[in-house]
């Protein structure tokens, strides 16, 4: 049934891709006859040989989603489609609007990385209606059938390597994962992400079932005793939300003259939101001088450059390129009426099935190797870590 209704637009592809071979830029090369219409980014409507392909992101005040953004439509122009991109602003009714306008123009798939996990379900069902298939990028579409993949991180993991990389801050563990010497106890404070995207929950799990164990012995303490999802969670992932919550939390908490020395933060905005909180209260500057460790994820540059500059400890790279090309393989294989490979399927239920899903790796990132992991594979150049911008 599936596979039926994607043959029609299969047999479309095949034809362009005939054609793109005709004219020496197959797939994967620098193609100058199929992908001459860069400026598709907004347009949409008129077909380039392939066809056009909704992606719509959620909003670009994050330099990883931009990262993401472009990959994706580099990508899908590589192979000859016409790319409607699209950033919503971090707004529900945008992001409808956007999907709504994606079909409208006749998009052959949809890429999507919701704001809101659970609020696209009519857009869905009229994509599927026509036949039209959807991936969910990096975040799970929830209470939809309408969802045909997934491609993410393994995002439980990431959880893990969050929660890793504050126990080697604290020195509790080593990075080669054996005991460390610091016995604390350490008092610590958890963040976690936007409640309406479903990878906050993966990540604080994976967080909190790494720390369970020293949360239990007395080696680490939430002093403001807010461990709950429903208490740490911060609302869009936006940086200021989190500045105010740490703000709060120090004066609420910390006005005995008792430190916080560890925060587990999810995210890389929240982390320079935490960051600039504590700044604020006259912490030391730097990590060597007695600042608190700071995790965080995405390996934005602002951040990448705190940790270079021993502010921030941690990030978590996941590495964008390589999520926007799963993103474009799949859309392909869709396209040429394949299924695409899924390395799970189990894992994502998203409360209407189990969507299979194709997993990736991240790495956690320390000061020590910056270098090796984002400078040497090309993420970000060392002008870029120094100035923490990005350069384009
Ligand atoms: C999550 C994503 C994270 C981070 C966060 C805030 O869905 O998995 O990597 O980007 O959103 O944008």
């Amino acid at each position: 049934m599936k596979l039926k209704k994607f043959v029609a637009v299969a047999a479309g592809l095949t034809m362009a891709m005939s054609l793109a071979a005709c004219g020496g830029g197959g797939a994967g090369s620098t193609d100058t006859s199929s992908s001459a219409d860069t400026s598709a980014s907004s347009s949409g409507g008129s077909d380039s040989a392939g066809g056009l392909i909704g992606v719509a992101m959620p909003t670009q005040t994050s330099s990883r989603w931009i990262a993401d953004g472009n990959a994706v439509k580099k990508g899908l122009e590589d192979l000859g489609y016409t790319v409607d991109l699209e950033y919503a602003n971090d707004d529900i009714p945008t992001q409808q609007q956007q999907v709504d306008q994606m079909i409208t123009k006749g998009a052959k798939a949809l890429i999507i990385a919701a704001i809101d996990g659970t609020t696209l379900t009519g857009q869905l069902q009229t994509a599927a209606d026509k036949g039209i298939p959807i991936i969910s990028y990096d975040r799970l579409i929830r209470n939809s059938e309408n969802v045909d993949f997934y491609v993410t991180f393994d995002n439980y993991k990431v959880g893990v390597q969050q929660a890793t990389s504050l126990l080697v801050g604290l020195g509790i563990l080593n990075k080669d994962g054996s005991k460390g010497s610091a016995k604390g106890p350490f008092n610590i404070e958890l963040f976690a992400g936007s409640l309406d995207d479903n990878n906050a929950y993966f990540f604080f799990n994976g967080a909190m079932d790494t720390l369970k164990p020293y949360l239990d012995d007395g080696t680490l303490v939430v002093k403001s005793g807010q461990t709950d999802i429903k208490q740490v969670n911060i609302l869009r992932w936006q940086q200021e939300t989190a500045q105010k919550r740490m703000e709060d939390l120090l004066t609420s908490t910390y006005n005995d003259g008792s430190k916080v020395q560890g925060v587990l933060s999810p995210y890389d905005g929240l982390s320079r939101g935490i960051i600039q909180a504590l700044m604020n209260a006259g912490y030391p500057k730097t990590i060597s001088d007695g600042f608190p460790i700071v995790t965080g994820q995405d390996a934005e540059i602002e951040s990448v450059k705190l940790i270079a500059d021993d502010v921030q400890f941690s990030t978590i790279f996941k590495d964008t390129r390589l999520l926007a090309n799963e993103a474009v393989k799949v859309a392909q294989a869709y396209l040429e009426g394949k299924t695409p490979e899924a390395n799970d399927t189990k894992t994502y239920d998203n409360g209407k099935k189990v969507v299979p899903s194709y997993l990736l790796e991240s790495v956690i990132i320390y000061k020590d190797n910056i270098q090796k992991e984002l400078v040497d594979s090309g993420y970000w150049t060392a002008d870029e870590v120094a100035s923490g911008v990005a350069k384009g």
